[in-house]
């Protein structure tokens, strides 16, 4: 049987992120970069040179009239991704959508429902769930039993987003949603659906909440424990800890160079720890990037529905409303009145 045609994907934001994207669309065979979009020429003209992909627009608009691509990657600014990822939705045409889909759980709540009624195949990049270390350790964990306890740290320091100047207050406000989703998904990643949250938030150095510290009941029985401290020198620092009656999983330790997640340690008794690190395209690629990539176009290519871990717009809105929970934010940076 002949491979099926690769997926011709529109990149629509071309700066930061997109760099780390386009290597990964490049790389495997399932994918062709048919355009580019940005509304800032010059991030768009140089990305353009770079990846050498010739086809640019600098608006959605005639990207959409234009029309000769199958799926589009959605990787704008942070306050644009719902309204463009709607937009795409809403025609039915396949979106991936980098993190947060929506800063507000009720605007991804309304990318769910837009998705749900148009038959829209639509993904979110939490793309830690796709560190090749991570899947395997996981892997190796369950077959030790359920899983009874989590614990997720998503400590970073959050200062320089707060007074520097890439992002617009209303993001930096709600940088657990923004950023530390990554790590905050991971509790539903390892643990399951959560059934109830008890926190406790605290203002200690930024002008808003920036504490958060929360114990978790899971439908399993299990617990989590969430901790978000978003203030400090350490930069940032996402780690977990997941642990069946005989066996615990973390993440790598604090004294290891480099990002915590990118590898993981299974301990038994009585047993030699195993150590996951990163394999495959993720040893040379931004980790994740790749397996979630494959995830959303084999989706696009076969027309069957995202499966686990692959997050959909309806995950990621559990995602986020657990963070509701967790944050409180809801009362404190609530959606502006438009
Ligand atoms: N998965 C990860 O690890 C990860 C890491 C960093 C950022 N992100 C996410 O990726 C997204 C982009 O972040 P970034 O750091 O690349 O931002 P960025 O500011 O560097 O780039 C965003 C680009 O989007 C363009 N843009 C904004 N509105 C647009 C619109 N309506 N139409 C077309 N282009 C538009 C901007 O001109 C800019 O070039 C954000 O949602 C962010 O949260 C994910």
């Amino acid at each position: 049987m002949s491979a099926p045609d690769p997926v011709r994907c529109a990149v629509i934001g071309t700066k930061t992120i997109a760099g780390q994207h386009l290597p990964v669309l490049q790389t495997l065979p399932e994918a062709e970069v048919a355009a580019l979009c940005d509304i800032d020429a010059e991030a768009l003209g140089e990305t353009s040179r770079r990846f050498g992909i010739e086809r640019t627009f600098t608006s959605v608009e005639d990207l959409q009239t234009w029309g000769e691509f199958d799926a589009v990657y959605v990787l704008v600014s942070v306050l644009a991704v719902a309204e463009v990822s709607e937009r795409f939705i809403r025609a039915g045409i396949p979106t991936f959508l980098e993190k947060p889909p929506g800063l507000y759980s009720s605007d991804t709540e309304r990318l769910a429902e837009a998705a749900r009624e148009t038959g829209t195949t639509a993904m979110v990049g939490f793309n830690r769930r796709f560190y090749t270390c991570l899947q395997a350790g996981r892997e190796a964990l369950l077959d030790t039993g359920d899983v009874v306890s989590v614990t997720v740290h998503a400590d970073e320091d959050a200062g320089d987003k707060w007074f520097g100047e890439k992002f617009p207050p209303e993001v930096s406000m709600r940088w657990a949603y923004a950023n530390s989703i990554h790590a905050l998904d991971l509790l539903r990643y390892l643990g399951g659906e959560v059934a109830k949250v008890t926190s406790v938030v605290r203002k200690r150095r930024l002008p808003k909440p920036d504490s958060f510290s929360a114990l978790l009941e899971y439908e399993s029985g299990a617990v989590g424990r969430a901790i978000a401290d978003h203030f400090g020198p350490k930069g940032s620092s996402h780690w977990y800890e997941a642990r069946t009656a005989s066996a615990v999983l973390t993440s790598q330790a604090r004294s290891s160079p480099g990002d915590r997640l990118s590898s993981c340690t299974l301990e038994r008794h009585g047993r030699e720890p195993v150590r996951f690190g990163l394999t495959g395209l993720d040893r040379r690629l931004k980790p994740g990037f790749p397996g979630e990539s494959r995830a959303f176009l084999r989706a696009v290519q076969t027309g069957e529905p995202v499966s686990f871990p692959a997050p959909t717009l309806d995950d990621a809105v559990r995602t986020m409303k657990m963070i509701d929970e967790i944050t409180g934010a809801e009362e404190w940076a609530p959606k502006p009145a438009s």
